[in-house]
């Protein structure tokens, strides 16, 4: 990752130059021009050969310009027209452009100060790379950028709004690392240590073991767990950055993931074509943690909470079978059909637990829950589910407003008819049609709202926690879809 300084606009004396450049800009102002001046009218020439006209999303590499070794010119579509977003998407997309580079300068100085600091955001987040397992990697192949310098009128104002992006990116880093990892290393109990060690951002931590888990009686999670050698998990966190005045009136926000480390299906195996990415599994739980970082690193004025059920479904001697009844958290029972459905039973006990401890002003949980959501949407949109439209248009809201994008799905009686069981009170599978609604309709019975209502959403991340394409600001891998989102969530539920 390179560090990113804010320095005086200025141009460097020599080196590799970056310049943003407005559609149908005539380098006749600010660095710009001096650039142009020190090209001795080259760089405009350069660039027409190129064919670059600014248009956002166009880029032209030029080498040998006056003084610099090398010029890199970003196209940033109508000056009037620059967002956040086309900032964020000039600065990650100049990342690979730089691969070859120590050092780059931008000359940022038609942006304001905010614009500049999402173009660094950009930047920062495409630059992220999972190398830990390499060991024979050839030099020419690692990335070489170590520093960016970002040339800015208004670097008071840069420095300022990029602290909170750092701290998020920080959080988006965390969970694209937990997601990363193989399944071998990261186990429940890997998992758990490795958020223990969050406390030092000020996070309060309980992880709660195995004997805790069975006095509490989570029947449904323990069950997923016992195939497996590795004992399950679930661990909660509390930020707690509300001032002290409205902490008694607002209750806090509650965040639930699915952390199975490794899902082979359990005795209801899965194929093995693909099954390597299992390991994925906990990327809902992986969202939640790298979240609480990022709320914590940025100091958020709000209670969070934030808890995650972390198992290994495995089959084995000891693995829960097709036709287990399990008792949940809840006092509900469950006839276990089919062991691959395993994420809704983890969700049902840590969900409840987290509304009878915690009483929250709303739930949203994160799962990797179901295959049939990518087959409905794609890798485009996560699928949202919810009891409530307030909550729901807030989180498709915050999710546009960052580029990670939701549709919602329907809830109905008629899908919760299908989880009627004729020995217990409910199966954990349907059918296959719309089974990513009756997946969400499982959960929802796990959502308490005898005693009023409860406003809970449900985001089946199975299509969009995981990428097979570089974008601008996300090379493929992990995603860490949602932590930006949420983020920018309880910015406006809970800060405002
Ligand atoms: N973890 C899977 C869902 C999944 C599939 C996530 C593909 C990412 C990519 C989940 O536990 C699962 O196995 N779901 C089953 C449910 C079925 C047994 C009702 C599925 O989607 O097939
Ligand atoms: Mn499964
Ligand atoms: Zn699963």
């Amino acid at each position: 990752m390179p560090d990113i300084a804010f320095v005086k606009s200025a141009l460097p004396r020599a080196g590799v130059l970056v310049l943003l450049i407005p559609e149908g800009e005539d380098a006749s102002i600010g660095l710009h021009a001096e650039a142009e001046r020190a090209s001795g009218g080259s760089l405009s020439r350069a660039l027409e050969a190129a064919g670059f006209k600014g248009r956002k999303g166009q880029s032209a590499t030029l080498y040998a310009q006056g003084p610099f070794a090398k010029i890199v010119a970003i196209g940033i579509g109508k000056a009037e027209d620059v967002s956040a977003e086309t900032a964020e998407a000039a600065g990650g997309s100049l990342i690979p452009l730089l691969a070859q580079d120590r050092e780059a300068t931008v000359a940022a100085d038609g942006l304001t100060g905010a614009l500049v600091a999402s173009f660094a955001f950009g930047a920062t987040l495409r630059s992220w790379r999972f190398d830990r397992y390499r060991t024979k990697e050839k030099e020419e192949d690692k990335p070489k950028l170590e520093r960016l310098a970002l040339a800015t009128t208004e670097v008071a104002a840069a420095k300022a709004a990029f602290a909170p992006l750092r701290a998020v990116a920080d959080g988006v880093f965390l969970t694209r690392e937990l997601v990363s990892e193989p399944p071998n290393i990261l186990h429940p109990i890997e998992f758990a240590e490795r958020i223990k060690g969050l406390e030092k951002l000020g996070l309060e931590i309980e992880v709660l073991g195995l004997k805790e888990l069975k006095k509490l009686g989570f029947g449904a999670m323990i069950g997923v767990a016992q195939g497996s050698q590795h004992e399950p998990r679930m661990v909660i966190m509390q930020w707690k950055g509300a001032p002290k005045t409205k902490r008694a009136a607002q209750k806090p926000i509650a965040f639930i993931g699915k952390g199975v480390t490794f899902d082979t299906g359990g005795i209801s195996i899965k194929p093995a074509g693909g099954m390597e990415d299992m390991k994925w599994d906990m990327a809902g739980a992986g969202t939640v943690v790298g979240l609480m970082a990022a709320l914590a690193g940025r100091r958020a004025k709000c209670d969070v909470v934030g808890l995650v059920g972390l198992v290994e479904n495995m089959p084995s001697g000891t693995a829960q079978r097709p036709g287990d009844v399990v008792k949940s958290y809840s006092g509900q029972t469950i006839e276990v059909i089919n062991t691959d459905a395993e994420g809704r039973l983890v969700l049902a006990d840590v969900l409840w637990y987290c509304q009878e401890r915690f009483q929250p002003r709303c739930m949203i949980d994160l799962a990797t829950l179901t295959g049939a959501i990518i087959v409905a949407l794609g890798h485009e949109h996560a699928g949202l589910f919810s009891n409530d439209d307030d909550l729901a248009q807030r989180i498709l809201a915050a999710g546009s407003a960052v580029g990670e994008k939701a549709w919602r799905m329907p809830l109905g009686d008629a899908y919760d008819k299908q989880l009627k069981s004729d020995i217990a009170d409910m199966k954990n599978v349907t059918g296959r049609m719309g089974s990513s609604i009756t997946a969400a309709q499982f959960i929802q019975r796990f959502v308490n709202t005898k005693d009023g209502p409860m406003p809970w959403a449900h985001l089946d991340i199975a299509g969009t926690a995981w990428s097979s394409k570089d974008s601008a600001t996300v090379p493929k891998g992990a995603t860490a879809y949602g932590v930006r989102m949420l983020d920018r969530l309880v910015a406006e539920m809970g800060e405002g």
